[in-house]
């Protein structure tokens, strides 16, 4: 079974983790949050039988690390659990992404969705899953979620909320598009999933849950009204808030380099612009527009002689079986 899930970049953060109390609440975040999910930032997840006595697990073409194996099967362990699998055979697990990994691209967000799909499908069979699609999404994206929490926005689209166990479809259908600036491919020094457990330490942390529900419903109204010039800046304010979290808690972290700030510093002195910025918990910036704008982007990062690559991405529906 062969499945491939898009990534999905937040509009509202999930940033902030309920305290883990078993397998089934793990993952449950501290607010809602709001994301688009993307077109071709992907992982595809592929699962056959082993021909070996054991699991393989392959990540980008190689051997599996040790951490990701363990994620990985201890994810295989619960969807068998889920669908009353008690006597597995040992399974061949491949995973690729279209995007480089570690790039706040949400890699984890895409493969987990991925994998939670291709399990079923691959235990269950191709109709099974569609049917599960159909009529138990809400499921699939809790499934998901326990692997990496943005998992439950990567399981449809083009826009989720996720409040509560699990994430659904808002009916808008707006095209967005995701400019993404790669300005770095290095893996980032403190992974989200701690990332969220020391922001949660800022002392200004729980007056930042109590300011969301208004954001949030603020997002909504921007994009039921498709008003770009609503959401912009309430994306904007969410992303740098985030942000700030993690860069004034007792161990700070602050995930941006030198170049991330000249740019954002950048395009906040610009006189007008049709674009704006969120970021994820990582260096590279994501720029929303309701138009394609590389060669604004290209102008910008030439007048402040910044070499970046650019990945261009658009609101997207979800998974795909292939
Ligand atoms: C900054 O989903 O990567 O991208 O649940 O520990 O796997 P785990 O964390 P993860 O956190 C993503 C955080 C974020 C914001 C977001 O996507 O909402």
């Amino acid at each position: 079974m062969k499945v491939s899930a898009p990534s999905n970049i937040a509009f509202i953060k999930y940033w902030g983790k309920q305290p883990p109390l078993n397998d089934q609440t793990r993952n449950l975040a501290t607010n809602s949050s709001l994301s688009m999910t993307l077109t071709r930032a992907r992982s595809i997840v592929e699962i056959r039988d082993s021909s070996e006595s054991r699991d393989v697990i392959e990540v980008f073409g190689a051997p599996a690390k040790p951490k990701d194996q363990e994620k990985i099967v201890k994810h295989v362990e619960r969807i068998c659990a889920y669908l009353e699998i008690t006597n597995r055979s040992p399974l061949l697990v491949k995973s690729d992404n279209t995007f480089p990994a570690g790039t706040g691209l949400a890699s984890s967000a895409s493969s987990f969705a991925a994998l939670t799909f291709a399990l079923i499908g691959h235990f269950k069979g191709r109709s099974f899953l569609e049917s599960s699609i159909k009529t138990q999404l809400p499921f699939l994206s809790a499934l998901a979620r326990r692997g990496s929490g943005s998992a439950a926005r990567s399981v449809c689209g083009p826009y989720m909320l996720w409040d509560g166990p699990s994430a659904r479809a808002i009916p808008c259908h707006w095209k967005l598009y995701d400019t993404v600036l790669m300005l770095s491919k290095v893996h980032k020094a403190v992974p989200s999933s701690e990332g969220h457990l020391l922001a949660m330490e800022n002392p200004e942390f729980s007056d930042r849950i109590k300011r969301l529900p208004a954001r949030t419903a603020a997002v909504l109204e921007a994009l039921d009204q498709r008003s770009i010039s609503r959401l912009g800046p309430l994306i904007e304010e969410e992303a740098l808030e985030m942000h700030q979290m993690s860069r004034t808690a007792p161990n700070p972290v602050d995930y941006l380099l030198p170049s991330t700030k000249t740019v954002l510093h950048a395009v906040q002195n610009l006189k007008s612009r049709n674009f704006f910025f969120t970021l994820d918990a990582g260096p590279n910036i994501h720029f929303i527009s309701e138009t394609p704008i590389k060669s604004s982007i290209e102008d910008l990062l030439r007048n402040l002689n910044i070499k970046s690559e650019i990945w261009e991405d658009e609101a997207g529906i979800g998974p795909e079986l292939l």
